[in-house]
């Protein structure tokens, strides 16, 4: 057993390797897989973005994710407080502690409009709830969905969600209430719990919503879309879309990871552990497509509908589908589960910093900071409504158009998580005891030299340009 932050609660780690990877996939699975991930495939051009997707994963990703859990590991605590530690035994400046502070902020700031995005999953929950209990009390359950309004007022739903400030606070409210009570009820009454609940009823799900997509929609054109390259679609913005999505879908440089690694027991091979979580969370978000495009084709709509991918078409195919109105339902279930097992982590990495740095309590610390995330949600929530023309970096070029949300997702994917990465890989790559980092990561000889050699000059290369495109996207149209 491992002690943990805010051990003064007499707290241990996860009870066994499979919690923690159940904890880490559930940090990983989420929004990003099965809401973002098919609308960037969609939006841009299928095949050609999910190989490059895939090369980031397994070149950048899932040696940074090891990276993460080894700091973690190494230093038993908090992001910021590990990173010090292994800096301070491998005798270089406590200074480097900075990318574990990247890290906890970057992990805040995505809780609170992380929160608002899975407020709509629980609207629609709620939504389709109640359209399959009326459709099943008129003795109809395995109708389409929605069967007594038309397809533009189905269509229209999400759009009367964004114009009702109250609606939209309610429902993010109620999603980061349960957050907070989860991470409040610790690591292993809580966290622990709720993802060795949740997880394998998101596979279940997960598998049979694909499996009906497979006979009730166009599987073949599905596969051809996601899997048909056309590199002429894979311009330098859509590379950099993509290396980006790979940190957010992996949960890289949030703090979730080093939080999770610090409460992992030293028996636990770490190396294998992460490339397990990397391969997982990355099939799942194939899977995503493979459930969502043959529905989404099948009934003839458009893949490249953007963000309105989930919460728009969907509930219109389901319309005309055999037993819509229940698909309907399971599904945004589904991706409640996965947000749920992912804003834990994101709210987990700020509580264990708050608990360590100031003494506060697990209740205290997980409460405050969701109130906090809350209240930065809430104005994400009205910069759809009625400050629907706030611009808050509206002076800098790549963020002029962007909304309260949008500016925040696109500052802390576009910039922090790939700095925090950046710094982490030099940090893992050059600077940490080169021992130290080889006893924790469960590699030896050629396999721990590769691990290493990419750390140390892969992914800070990579990780450099996306920065650089990220920040300036003139440098690539001249
Ligand atoms: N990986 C999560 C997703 O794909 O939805 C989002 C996320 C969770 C990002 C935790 C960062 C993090 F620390």
């Amino acid at each position: 057993m491992v002690a943990t932050p805010g051990a003064q609660g007499g707290e241990q780690g996860w009870s066994s390797r499979m919690a923690f990877i159940l904890a880490a996939v559930g940090a990983a699975v989420g929004l990003g897989n099965i809401w973002r991930f098919p609308t960037l495939v969609g939006e841009n051009g299928g095949g050609a973005f999910v190989l490059f997707y895939l090369g980031c994963v397994l070149l950048i990703g899932m040696p940074l994710m090891l990276s993460e859990f080894v700091v973690g590991r190494a230093g038993k605590s908090d992001a910021v407080q590990s990173a010090s530690r292994v800096a301070e035994r491998s005798g270089v400046s406590r200074r480097w502690r900075v990318f574990g502070g990247i890290e906890i902020l970057a992990g805040f700031l995505i809780l609170s409009f992380y929160s608002v995005v899975a407020g709509w999953v629980i609207y629609y929950v709620w939504l389709s709830g109640g359209d399959f209990l009326s459709n099943a009390l008129a003795g109809e359950p395995f109708r389409g969905a929605f069967p007594d309004i038309g397809q533009d007022a189905v269509s229209g739903m999400m759009g009367a969600l964004f114009e009702s400030p109250v609606r939209l606070i309610l429902v993010h409210a109620a999603f980061m209430a349960v957050t907070v009570w989860i991470v409040a009820s610790g690591v292993h009454d809580g966290i622990e719990k709720a993802a060795t609940w949740l997880m394998p009823a998101f596979f279940a799900l997960l598998v049979c919503i694909t499996i009906y997509g497979a006979f009730t929609g166009d599987f073949g054109r599905a596969l051809a879309f996601l899997f048909t390259p056309d590199f002429s679609k894979l311009t330098p913005p859509v590379m950099n879309e993509a290396l980006g999505q790979a940190f957010f879908s992996l949960s890289l440089g949030a703090g979730g990871l080093i939080t999770y690694g610090a409460y992992v027991a030293k028996d636990v091979n770490l190396a294998p552990t992460a490339a397990t979580i990397s391969l997982t969370d990355t099939a799942v978000a194939l899977v995503a497509g493979l459930m969502i495009f043959p529905i989404v084709l099948g009934v003839g709509l458009d893949p490249s509908a953007g963000p309105a991918l989930i919460f728009q078409s969907l509930p219109v195919a389901f319309q005309t589908m055999p037993a819509g109105s229940l698909i309907g339902l399971l599904f945004f279930i589904l991706i409640f589960f996965a947000a749920l097992t992912s804003s834990i982590s994101l709210l987990e990495g700020p509580t264990a910093w708050a608990i360590d740095r100031f003494g506060l309590r697990r209740p205290v610390a997980a409460m405050l900071l969701g109130l906090l995330a809350f209240l930065i949600g809430v104005a994400c929530a009205l910069g759809y409504n009625v400050w629907a023309d706030v611009r808050p970096l509206g002076f800098w070029g790549i963020f002029a158009e962007t909304d309260i949300l949008d500016t925040l997702d696109g500052f802390t994917g576009k910039i922090m998580l790939p700095l925090a990465g950046l710094l982490l890989a030099i940090f893992v790559g050059w600077k940490a005891d080169r021992r130290l980092i080889e006893a924790e990561s469960g590699l030896s000889g050629g396999a721990f030299a590769l691990w290493r050699f990419v750390v140390a000059w892969l992914c800070p290369a990579a990780v450099s340009l996306i920065l650089l495109f990220g920040l300036f996207p003139g440098l690539l149209t001249g």
